[in-house]
């Protein structure tokens, strides 16, 4: 196994959880690479059924090192609350290594978060309210507060002055609120750095010599690629880079030490939040998806918006990240459709569209061109090989796979670690 990136195609909740604990029992190394507790991966061993939101994936398997890369903005509060539940459950986490240049998400990026989304009214994003973009924003703007800074007393004291400088003005006169008061917060992250102090460490290195030394590292993407703040549906995106290459900047190696790229498509689409989606079925067949699907949102709890596949985003999701193959997921949910639709293009004032459009406005008004295929309904969740799946069910992946110029690397027809068909 070279080393792989493991990145969602869609609009997130594809099932990467599963697919990465699956490829992470033969990795040396796990790394998430961006995004915060604003994703929710699910893995079930056993019957139990773990919600990861911080911690890589990998942490269920003993002896694996844990990377959490330099581009995931950590919520130390929700971090230590997921080390706290693992060791419960009896789970070693002594692998785990943070980025010390990981930006850490300060109470005022929660707030601001929730303030900002009030303020935009109906145009709000549809953020999860967890201090997720007003932390990349102050990254950006250069005054994030990292691990390095939080572990140093004098450093983190400084910073905290200045953010709280800068940002007083703001939460008391543009929304109202009582100024920060500076030693509770201190007082409180001075705590979640002495527990968190041992785990953190310069993770380029502990990456790059893994690397070196042809161990296997797994590189897992959180939300997904239609969320990538530069390719997504801007502004309906989240603010880091899901797409494989975002696995190079998030955790400081180079696009040569990427071996395979591994898509993971759900067999269908569902969409958290805002923003266009042109095969969303706003009818008995969406409301049927989610009912089977249960398709609520891990960190939310939010209904999913459901419909049609859409091989239009999964040949952009594959060209962005020149993906190799995929892993189809959930495919058990349609068991019971009688016909499926995949959309294979989209038209727009009467013409075929070749490239995936950036403007909203455009997304919003194309109307899909869908294939419609036969369902194969019956309960495909006991099925192990390819092979045994019934034929309009190899049908229809093998229909994604062409269109798509993906190859077939797994099926998934349950939750389960055993609901898994490896074709390559
Ligand atoms: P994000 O990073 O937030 O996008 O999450 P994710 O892509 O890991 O998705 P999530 O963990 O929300 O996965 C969705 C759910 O699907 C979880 O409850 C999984 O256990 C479940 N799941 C994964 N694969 C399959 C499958 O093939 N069939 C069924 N029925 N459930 C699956």
């Amino acid at each position: 196994m070279p080393s792989i990136v493991v990145i969602g195609t869609q609009w997130g909740d594809e099932g990467k959880g599963k697919i990465v604990d699956h490829l992470a029992a033969k990795a040396d190394v796990v790394a998430r690479y961006q995004g915060g507790n604003n994703a929710g991966h699910t893995v079930v061993v056993k019957g139990v059924e773990h919600k990861l939101h911080l911690l890589p994936s990998g942490i269920l398997y003993p002896g694996c090192l844990c990377v959490i890369g330099n581009d995931v903005v950590v919520d130390p509060a929700v971090l230590l609350k997921e080390i706290a539940v693992m060791r419960e459950r009896g789970v070693d986490v002594s692998g785990l290594r943070i980025s010390s240049r990981a930006h850490v998400i300060m109470p005022y990026h929660r707030l601001l978060d929730r303030l900002e989304e009030e303020q935009k009214g109906a145009n709000k994003i549809g953020t999860t309210g967890r201090g997720i973009g007003p932390c990349y924003q102050d990254k950006v703007a250069r005054v994030g507060i990292r691990f390095v800074s939080l572990l140093d007393k004098e450093a983190f004291a400084a910073e905290l002055k200045q953010n709280i400088a800068m940002k007083d003005p703001i939460l008391t006169k543009v929304y109202g609120q009582a100024p920060m008061d500076f030693q509770a917060i201190y007082d409180e992250y001075c705590g979640y750095a002495e527990q968190l102090r041992s785990f953190v460490t310069e993770t380029t290195f502990v990456v790059n010599q893994a690397i070196a030394k042809q161990q296997k590292v797994l590189f897992e993407g959180a939300q997904a690629t239609m969320l990538d703040l530069d390719f997504g549906t801007y502004p309906y995106v989240t603010s880091s880079h899901p797409i494989a290459a975002g696995a190079c900047i998030g955790t400081g190696t180079g696009p040569r030490n990427i071996g395979k790229v591994i898509g993971v498509v759900k067999a269908y689409s569902t969409r958290v939040g805002e923003g266009p989606f042109p095969t969303e079925q706003l009818n008995e067949i969406g409301e049927k998806i989610r009912k089977i699907g249960h398709e609520y949102g891990t960190t939310t709890g939010r209904p999913r918006r459901c419909g049609w596949l859409d091989v239009c985003g999964l040949r952009f999701a594959r060209e962005l990240s020149a993906i190799d193959c995929m892993a189809l997921t959930r495919l058990d949910i349609l068991d019971s459709m009688p016909t499926l639709k995949i959309c294979v293009a989209y038209r727009y004032h009467g013409a075929l569209l070749d490239a995936y459009p950036a403007s909203l406005k455009v997304l919003g008004e194309v109307e899909p061109v869908y294939e419609e295929l036969p369902g194969w309904q019956s309960d495909i969740t006991g099925i192990r090989r390819y092979e045994d799946l019934p034929t309009a069910c190899r049908a229809y992946v093998e229909r994604i796979a062409v269109l798509t110029g993906m190859r077939t690397g797994i099926v998934s027809v349950g939750p389960g670690r055993d609901q898994t068909i490896v074709c390559e």
